[in-house]
């Protein structure tokens, strides 16, 4: 049996990715919430889940949530543990290393709504799991 919608040819005819398909957000931040109970390091056991709440109030708080403006999730591991707690934004792919809530206020104000990387919570690139 032939069909007209063989692998090829719907691939040909897919449509190419642009910057509008994938701006239903601005930004999104992910929180790593991983938690491990085996010893080993994880963004868990430096309160990542109340830092993610925490995001999510004040972006909310701000006016910054919602579409076309900034989305807040957690994570599972984002495999940057030696580093954690980890945040990552996205479209710039910028990781964050925050201690408390003051960074992330830093954050929201600097680079979810101005736009601007936090230099000085920037995650080593050297620091993996
Ligand atoms: S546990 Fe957070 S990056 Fe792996």
């Amino acid at each position: 049996m032939t069909t007209s919608n063989t692998p090829t040819q719907a691939s040909a005819a897919a449509p190419a990715i642009t910057s509008s398909a994938s701006s239903y957000f601005e930004r999104h931040i992910f929180f790593c919430t991983n938690e491990r109970t085996n010893g080993e390091n994880c963004c868990a056991q430096y309160n990542a889940q109340a830092s993610f709440e925490y995001c999510k109030k004040q972006v909310g708080a701000a006016g910054l949530a919602g579409v076309g403006k900034v989305r807040v999730n957690k994570a599972g591991c984002l495999d940057r543990c030696a580093a954690g707690p980890v945040a990552v934004v996205y479209p710039e792919a910028v990781w964050y290393s925050y201690v408390d809530n003051s960074d992330i206020d830093e954050i929201i104000e600097s680079h979810l709504k101005n736009g601007q990387v936090v230099e000085r919570l920037l995650t080593p690139p050297e620091l993996g799991r």
